[in-house]
């Protein structure tokens, strides 16, 4: 889509009056004077969060033992129930989504249910501009079944370090080829990949096809149905404002619900004969069964009140405006950035898109620093990339033009020069 954007504040603030989701800022815990761009890392407490957390925290201190299941939603079926919660925003069944441990091992369990290498077919595509976890839980899988990953994972190389080319995983789709696992938006470039195209064209070969959705999920509608994956996987502390090591989100197809699961476990068992406590494990036949052991419920509870907020908002609308505020942040940088040495490492079209801005400069890690002196909470990832994300529930136009001018003020000022070229622990 073509945007028609003005400069100055005064056009930003108008945009703002505009936004149909503006109400939803107010729920959320801001610092005053700061200005948090990393919602694609670490999405912002909110209050609806939070008081799902205390009412969670309240039915354990008044119910003991007995918080398990005499609360409303049951605590025992919570993964299932938070499951369902996110099955709309990926347009899939409630059955076919549960609330999860971490990314890592549901990729785990996913490659334990899906990869049954033979002979012929053995190897793993995958991209090399991936986000690591991925990767070193394909080759410990590979590991375990007495494989190679040098042999086994086959590897399309992205042309420029920034996207990948869908094209090439195809003609990459040879006859030994059993399973693909890819990304959905590139966590640096935020490039969105045609899942559809990749999946169709892997399923006419037989391959299996997994999807990686960490930096889509919340940002970008997903049409499940149509895309018609295997697995997915995802974590909800990003756009989703489920909060740090906040459970991870595992779809399964439902034409694999009787499939066994990779790493079993007694949740996982059918519910109503869990605590028969049965040697012989009894696979539910929903997503649920792709469940291990006991989750962290307290890790789970403010996603709930996330979640309620993703559908009270509706995500057709969360995606429309994150077009836009990404688009309008994009003008902006070429308007007031270029000049001091500014690319922009993302995607112009809007299907192309994820929900967040590659700002790319020789010295951006000291940028980066002095951007975080400045109170506003980017993140860097190397080698020159500043990833800026406008969260739609809780950025606002005039959050984005007031960003690009602290950036204006730290290069002219040159204020950068005053940090060290050093990469911190987180972000
Ligand atoms: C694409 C992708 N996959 C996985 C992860 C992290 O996985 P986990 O939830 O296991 O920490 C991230 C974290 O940023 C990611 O960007």
């Amino acid at each position: 889509m073509t945007y028609s954007f003005e400069k100055g504040l005064s056009f930003a603030k108008q945009l703002d009056d505009q936004d149909a989701l503006k109400s939803f800022r107010d729920r959320f815990y801001l610092n005053d004077g700061e200005i948090y761009m990393d919602g694609n890392s670490l999405g912002l407490c909110s209050k609806d969060a939070e008081a799902c957390l205390m009412r969670v925290l309240g039915e354990w201190k008044t119910l003991g033992i007995n918080c398990w299941t005499q609360t409303q939603p049951s605590l025992f079926l919570y993964h299932d129930h938070l499951g369902a919660m996110m099955a709309p925003l990926i347009n899939a069944d409630p059955e076919e989504v549960t609330a999860h441990a971490n990314t890592t091992l549901n990729i785990h369990t996913a490659l334990g249910t899906f990869y049954e290498p033979t002979d012929k077919r053995y190897k793993i595509l995958v991209d090399d501009i991936n986000f690591p976890t991925d990767r070193h839980a394909i080759d410990g899988q590979l590991r375990l079944k007495g494989l190679d990953p040098e042999v086994c994972v086959k590897v399309v190389k992205s042309r420029d370090g920034k996207m990948i080319c869908e094209a090439d995983f195809i003609e990459a789709m040879t006859e030994d080829v059993a399973l693909i696992l890819l990304p959905s938006v590139l966590y640096r470039s935020g490039q969105l990949v045609d899942m559809k195209y990749i999946t169709d064209e892997a399923h006419k070969r037989d391959i299996i096809v997994g999807w990686d959705l960490c930096h889509s999920i919340g940002a970008v509608p997903h049409d499940f149905k149509a895309i018609n994956p295997d697995f997915a996987v995802w974590c909800t502390y990003k756009y989703l404002n489920g909060g740090p090591g906040s459970l991870a989100g595992l779809y399964i197809n439902k034409k694999h619900l009787s499939k066994p699961s990779g790493l079993p476990g007694w949740h996982g068992n059918v519910k109503d004969r869990q605590f028969e406590l049965n040697h012989k494990f009894e696979k539910a036949a929903h997503a649920g069964g792709w469940q291990s052991g006991t989750q962290s419920i307290l890790s789970m509870a403010p996603l709930e009140g996330s979640l309620k907020m993703y559908a009270e908002a509706g995500m057709e609308n969360i995606r429309s405006k994150s077009l836009h505020i990404t688009a309008y942040m994009r003008f902006l940088i070429e308007e007031r950035l270029t000049e001091y040495g500014f690319t922009i490492g993302s995607p112009t079209e809007d299907h192309l898109r994820g929900g967040h801005i590659a700002l790319e400069h020789d010295d951006a890690l000291r940028i980066n620093e002095a951007l975080k002196a400045a109170r506003v909470v980017p993140d860097f990832r190397f080698p020159n990339v500043i990833r800026l994300a406008p969260a739609p529930l809780y950025i606002r136009y005039e959050d984005v033009y007031e960003m690009v001018e602290r950036i204006v003020d730290i290069m002219k000022e040159r204020k950068y020069e005053g940090y060290e070229n050093k990469v911190h622990t987180v972000a």
